[in-house]
């Protein structure tokens, strides 16, 4: 049954690795560089971080309630199960935060999402297509970034901290990919994952540089 598909991936693997191996798709690679650089600013690495996940519950919950009954199996289970963990994720992030001083911000602007969301092709069935690679597409990302983040940081909180998260977000990413899957063609779906990977590149290193999670290589 589908709802038993584990949502945190389980398996052991070593942060580096995952960020440098061939274990992701990606068809760019953030360089270590990348992380010292956003690490000297942790603050407004949280302040960005907890957004990202609070939009990542949301996103959760939107494709819920936008294709709730479709005949999808796992759906639902699939949905309020990201949710969950991603508000466990906003519910951490900003406990580190605040204990560190930080305050979240009022206005949050995520430019890379943002340009991510206007690959998706308007009506269904492309739509809720495009919708799930989107967000798999950002897992990865995600997943990847914090595989670097854990790999190079020197504060051990922090580094604990993204270690946990690179796991959940390597679950979702394979998550929203299975239930692509279930409802395309395969070699449709597998053609415009391929297209996303590669305009997914594209978008992040025309990103601006800083302390954000989904910032451009060069700092
Ligand atoms: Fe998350
Ligand atoms: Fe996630």
């Amino acid at each position: 049954m589908f709802a038993q598909v584990a949502f945190c991936y389980r398996g052991t693997v070593n942060p580096a690795d995952l960020a440098h191996a061939d274990a992701l798709p990606l068809h760019s690679r953030t360089p270590a560089a990348w992380a010292r650089a956003v690490l000297a600013d942790p603050i407004a690495l949280l302040i960005d971080h907890a957004f990202l996940e609070k939009k990542a519950a949301a996103n959760a919950m939107e494709l819920l309630t936008r294709w709730p009954n479709d005949g999808v199996d796992g759906w639902v289970e699939t949905m309020t199960s990201v949710a969950r963990d991603e508000t466990a994720h906003l519910a951490q992030v900003t406990r580190i935060l605040m204990n560190r001083g930080g305050k979240l911000d009022r206005i949050h602007k995520n430019p890379y999402a943002n340009s991510l969301r206007l690959l998706v092709r308007k009506g269904d069935p492309a739509e809720i297509l495009d919708r799930l690679l989107v967000s798999a597409l950002i897992e990865v990302r995600s997943c990847e970034r914090f595989a670097v983040l854990a790999a190079e940081s020197t504060d051990t909180e922090l580094a604990a901290f993204y270690r946990g998260l690179y796991l959940s977000e390597f679950g979702h990413y394979k998550v929203f990919l299975a239930l692509a899957r279930k409802i395309s063609k395969p070699a449709a779906m597998e053609a415009r994952w391929q297209e996303m990977l590669a305009a997914e590149a594209r978008i992040l290193a025309g990103q601006a540089a800083g302390p954000r999670i989904h910032s451009g290589f060069l700092t």
